[in-house]
């Protein structure tokens, strides 16, 4: 058990206007009231405000406006805001985008990942958390898991720039003793998700009753674990973690694609009818599935929302939030910076 626990006084969040990052900015406003956030995000397609109008009142709260793959402006924001600790969350992350674009992948989440680095180690900070994912293991067949210690072997642009930059970020543990962490995670899901994902591309197909596109055959799986569950390890890792450790999250919960689109009809009272078979995804990693073991035995972290649960709170949380869906939809939301901070 690891008992020694890191507590940041000001910590960079980059990548905090997205779906995680969002999240983990409200939980850590209300979990750790002793830490001062800077939100770092370029505000991309998926970067929304509207995610974070509750924390802007928040004194412990502040927006910056840049881009991680802007050095200089790295360099500068560390310095500015006295920087002791970094959740690296900013990143292009659907595989489909990266299929037909991998360019801004690498630009972003590879040398955007350096930038960060490099400014961090110069600024001296005490902790570096890279937020990765599960699927730089690659894909496994019917029997098996993801160990800390299986090798990378990504299989998309996306997740082989995910693969870089934790390489990276290793690499500045080994090379130069800075206190990197990295974290493993499933597919989340959850509030603010945007709508390109599957789970609420499907709800937001459903309540407009429109055809639900399953790739290949939808039995590919996936391991979902509630987003809240990952700022929960994320806080624990960043805290309490050993600096040079790699740590697994997941929930433990694998599901086909079907049985998850499955359950959403039946949730919103939709029929099967609408569920269409369309064209597989190339390369589509047919199974994830996490070993979350360490961070159990490590911290007694575990997921606290059960799929069924979570499913529920999530579909009635879109229900609830039509007009987030709405301005997503319309390109309204990439508006919302302007009336917060004026013309960009
Ligand atoms: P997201 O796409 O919802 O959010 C990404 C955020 O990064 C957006 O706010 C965007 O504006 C910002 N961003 C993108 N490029 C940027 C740049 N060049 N400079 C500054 N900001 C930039 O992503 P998400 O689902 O919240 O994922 C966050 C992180 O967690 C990613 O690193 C992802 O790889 C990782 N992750 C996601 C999942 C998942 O299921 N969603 C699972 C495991 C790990
Ligand atoms: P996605 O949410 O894109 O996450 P990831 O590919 O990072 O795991 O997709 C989850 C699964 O759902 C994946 O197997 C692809 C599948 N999928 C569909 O079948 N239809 C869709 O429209 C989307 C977006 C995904």
């Amino acid at each position: 058990m690891s008992s020694a626990t890191y507590t940041p006084r000001h910590l960079l969040i980059t990548g905090g206007a997205g779906f995680i990052g969002s999240n983990l900015v409200h939980y850590i406003l209300e979990h750790a009231p002793g830490t001062h956030i800077v939100n770092l995000d370029a505000l991309t397609y998926a970067g929304n405000l509207a995610n974070l109008a509750d924390a802007q009142k928040n004194p412990n709260y502040k927006f910056v406006h840049v881009d991680i793959r802007d050095a200089d402006a790295m360099n500068r924001i560390m310095a500015e805001h006295e920087i002791d600790a970094v959740i690296h969350l900013a990143a292009e992350s659907h595989v489909d985008r990266s299929i037909t674009g991998p360019g801004v992948f690498v630009e972003t989440n590879v040398s955007g990942t350096l930038n960060l680095l490099r400014a961090a180690r110069e600024a001296r900070a005490q902790r570096f958390l890279q937020v990765g994912t599960d699927e730089v293991y690659g894909s496994l067949g019917p029997t098996g898991m993801f160990t800390e210690t299986t090798p990378l072997d990504p299989h998309s642009p996306y997740s082989a720039s995910k693969a870089a930059a934790d390489h990276l970020v290793s690499a500045w543990w080994h090379t130069y003793q800075f206190p990197t962490l990295i974290t493993r995670c499933s597919n989340n899901y959850g509030p603010y998700q945007f709508p390109e994902k599957l789970l609420p591309l499907m709800i937001n197909n459903a309540r407009q009753s429109k055809p639900l596109p399953v790739y290949g055959d939808g039995l590919n799986v996936r391991d979902w674990l509630h987003v809240h569950d990952h700022c929960a390890a994320l806080w624990t890792v960043l805290t309490r973690g050993r600096p040079g450790e790699v740590y697994n999250v997941g929930g433990n919960n694998e599901k086909t694609n079907l049985e998850v689109v499955r359950a959403v009809l039946g949730l919103m009272g939709k029929p099967e009818s609408l569920i269409t078979y369309v064209k597989d995804r190339p390369g589509h990693d047919r199974r994830y599935a996490i070993d979350a073991t360490k961070m159990m035995t490590e911290f007694g972290w575990k997921p606290s929302v059960t799929f069924e649960t979570g499913l529920r709170m999530t579909v009635d949380w879109y229900r609830d939030h039509q007009s987030w869906l709405e301005q997503i939809v319309s390109g309204e939301y990439q508006r919302y910076y302007e009336q917060m901070y004026g013309r960009r």
